[in-house]
């Protein structure tokens, strides 16, 4: 790698803004992120920043600066883009796909590293967002955070870097599967790949882009969800909204069959992709209104479909808007539960609850079961969220949110009297320090 192509690494995971003034180099730093290391190694590449700098502004006019600044306008929490990513490509040589997974495993990109360096929200999981973390800063010469930076955050990382830590081999694949771009020795993330419970998962980037029906980012919902649900042997399961694939993915292990379920055509492309990186061949990813293309029953149901009220965007128009209300689509999983899930079946189902004032989730349950609630064995592992803020939705809900919740509802059918609701979630911390999830659904433990 070019020295100066690390320290352009460094500078934009330290938030360290640089320009020209009067020729001479100016910096931004937040606090303590210009350390001594930094100082001298700024003071020993001056000329080559000046120059890159000079370029820039030949390029971008005047006040160009070196940093991460995200395009176009942002919230305080979400920056919004808008850009035109392509799909990830799935390679004619599969064991090229293997071999890079292999090797992600092989340096220890995983979810315990990972937490290791982030930290853990015990309620969401891994810190990967990085408004959750404290002062993370990425070291060069470690391989699972130049992964992190690429991968999760976005930012540059030297290609030569990478496949000095790595293999070029490593490098190559990335680039043919479409997950980066090269620029001079830098490689630009186009895509995310998380580490979740044993598998690699990609996804479209966490800013909200105007451009694309994007594909969901791993947030913390899609970690509790995963860890939620016991991982016994199961003949069919379904995963409604699937998004990235992560929960058919997750499932295929413990299931004969799976099938996974998603309104967006370049959702069930980065599902496909997803299967042939895992190498997953029992999965059948269908473009479906949630189980209207879907014949016959399940043994296991799992569930994220939109949920934010939003007056902007229909339900299903992109992966938050749950309609007006929110419930649009939740309501109508809960409905197929009668028909669509076996006797012997569990659901789980993730979701914000944006209950009126003064009403309950297993209120608005009961009614979309028709009155039989009574026939179900529920544990609720939801927590209350009044202060609930959607960073995506145009028009988000500005009213009374004191009843609202958010988490997984997991249900079975009841024994003759046996029928529950149980509120299981406590205060809701879900998440070990390693960054495993601590809980897992199960109606039999009381
Ligand atoms: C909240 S995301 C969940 C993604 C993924 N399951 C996860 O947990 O990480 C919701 C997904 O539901 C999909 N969706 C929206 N409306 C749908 C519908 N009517 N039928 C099936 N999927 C739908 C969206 O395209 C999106 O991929």
């Amino acid at each position: 790698m070019t020295e100066t192509g690390a320290l352009l690494s460094v500078l934009r995971q330290r938030d360290i803004k640089l320009w020209v003034e009067h020729d001479q180099l100016k910096c931004s730093a937040p606090a303590g992120a210009l350390d001594a290391e930094m100082r001298a190694a700024l003071a020993s590449r001056k000329d080559e920043l000046l120059t890159l700098l000079r370029q820039g502004q030949s390029n971008n006019g005047p006040g160009a600066t070196i940093s991460a600044t995200p395009e176009g306008p942002a919230t305080t929490l979400l920056s919004t883009v808008s850009r035109r990513v392509p799909l990830p490509v799935i390679l004619d040589r599969h064991d090229r796909m293997a071999d890079f997974v292999e090797e992600l495993r092989r340096c220890g990109y995983d979810l315990a590293s990972c937490a290791a360096r982030l930290g853990v929200f015990p309620r969401l999981g891994v810190n990967f967002w990085q408004k959750m973390r404290s002062n993370w800063i990425a070291r060069p010469n470690d391989p699972i955070d130049n992964l992190i930076t690429l991968f999760i955050d976005g930012h540059p990382v030297s290609a030569d870097l990478i496949a000095n830590q790595i293999s070029s081999a490593f490098v190559d694949a990335a680039l043919e599967m479409r997950l980066v771009e090269k620029n001079g020795d830098l490689l630009t993330a186009s895509l995310c790949v998380f580490p979740c419970f044993g598998k690699y998962i990609v996804t479209d980037q966490a800013e909200k882009n105007t451009a694309i029906n994007q594909v969901m980012w791993l947030w913390g919902e899609s970690f509790i969800l995963g860890g939620f649900v016991s991982r016994i042997r199961r003949r069919r399961a379904i995963d409604l909204g699937t998004g990235s694939g992560v929960h058919a993915i997750l499932a295929s292990d413990h299931s004969s069959r799976v099938v996974g379920a998603d309104i967006s055509p370049r959702a069930i492309a980065f599902s496909n992709f997803n299967a042939a990186l895992n190498e997953k061949s029992n999965i059948d990813f269908v473009l479906s209104d949630l189980l209207d293309s879907i014949h016959g029953t399940c043994d296991l149901l799992i569930a994220n479909v939109p949920y934010a009220p939003d007056t902007a965007a229909n339900a299903g128009d992109n992966f938050w808007s749950g309609g007006i209300d929110g419930t649009q689509l939740l309501r109508r999983v809960v409905e197929a539960l009668p028909t669509r899930l076996d006797q012997d079946g569990i659901a789980h189902i993730n979701s914000l609850f944006p209950n009126p004032p003064g009403t309950r989730i297993k209120d608005h349950f009961d009614f979309w079961l028709g009155g039989k609630l009574g026939e179900w064995d529920v544990l609720d592992h939801t927590w209350p969220v009044p202060r609930y803020q959607d960073l995506l939705s145009d028009q988000p809900y500005d009213g009374d949110k004191s009843a609202w919740r958010f988490g997984v509802v997991s249900l079975r059918r009841s024994e003759a009297g046996n029928s529950r609701w149980r509120e299981v979630a406590g205060r809701g911390w879900f998440f070990l320090n390693d960054g495993s999830c601590g809980v897992v659904a199960d109606h039999d433990v009381s």
